[in-house]
């Protein structure tokens, strides 16, 4: 089973609540959001992997640490996931990013891919799957599907999002159990209308401003 965690750093959890608050205008809550995403980005990458390489200093030659292993993709799921791209970017700046689009059918109420565009290489990436609302888990399911389809190995493949709901987790737990899962805050629950309990509303609209 891949790993669940919440990453409940003091900074993270001050900003994810201003984040939620109605008052927030769009500046401040992109602001936000792509600090959150640094954030948790900061915490994800404690796991990449270093090598020993010899360098030298002003002063001698000396034997440090460097990043070593598979390089970084960063894919959003569109809309709201784009909103997350550039934090995490400030901290890996060579990272190449991959987009998938999925549009919501309004009579099955599915997600409907529309858009794969991703690095040639993704199959030798580690990949950062981000969107802020992970709600019911179908579109993370099926952009995670997409890039399975396309040779990504399932230990590569992390989903990081600012708001979980526990339906979301369990569905997406369950089509993908062997991908880690990290999110800022675990909410209560989805509401009728497939919106976050407490949550900060609809991600998309906050970011863009098109309410
Ligand atoms: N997508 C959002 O933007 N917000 C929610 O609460 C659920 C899905």
């Amino acid at each position: 089973m891949g790993k669940f965690q919440v990453v409940t750093h003091p900074l993270i959890q001050h900003k994810l609540t201003i984040l939620r608050q109605t008052s927030t205008g769009t500046k401040d809550f992109r602001e936000l959001v792509n600090e959150i995403a640094m954030l948790l980005g900061y915490e994800i990458s404690r796991e990449l992997p270093l090598e020993d390489i010899e360098i030298e200093t002003p002063i001698t030659k000396t034997i440090q640490k460097t990043l070593s292993g598979k390089k970084l993709a960063i894919v959003p799921i569109l809309r709201a996931g784009i909103g997350m791209v550039d934090g995490i970017l400030s901290l890996v700046p060579a990272a190449k990013v991959g987009h998938i689009g999925m549009y919501r059918d309004e009579e099955t109420l599915q997600p409907v891919e529309y858009l794969v565009k991703l690095p040639e290489d993704i199959d030798q990436r580690q990949i950062f799957v981000v969107d802020p609302m992970l709600a019911t888990g179908g579109s993370a399911i099926l952009a995670i599907d997409s890039l399975k389809k396309r040779g990504a190995g399932a230990a590569n493949i992390k989903f990081v999002c600012l708001v979980a709901a526990p339906e979301g987790v369990k569905a997406l737990q369950a089509a993908h159990p062997d991908i880690d899962v990290f999110t800022a805050a675990l909410d209560e629950k989805l509401n009728d209308h497939g919106y976050i309990v407490p949550g900060l509303g609809d991600a998309g609209d906050r970011l863009f401003g098109t309410k």
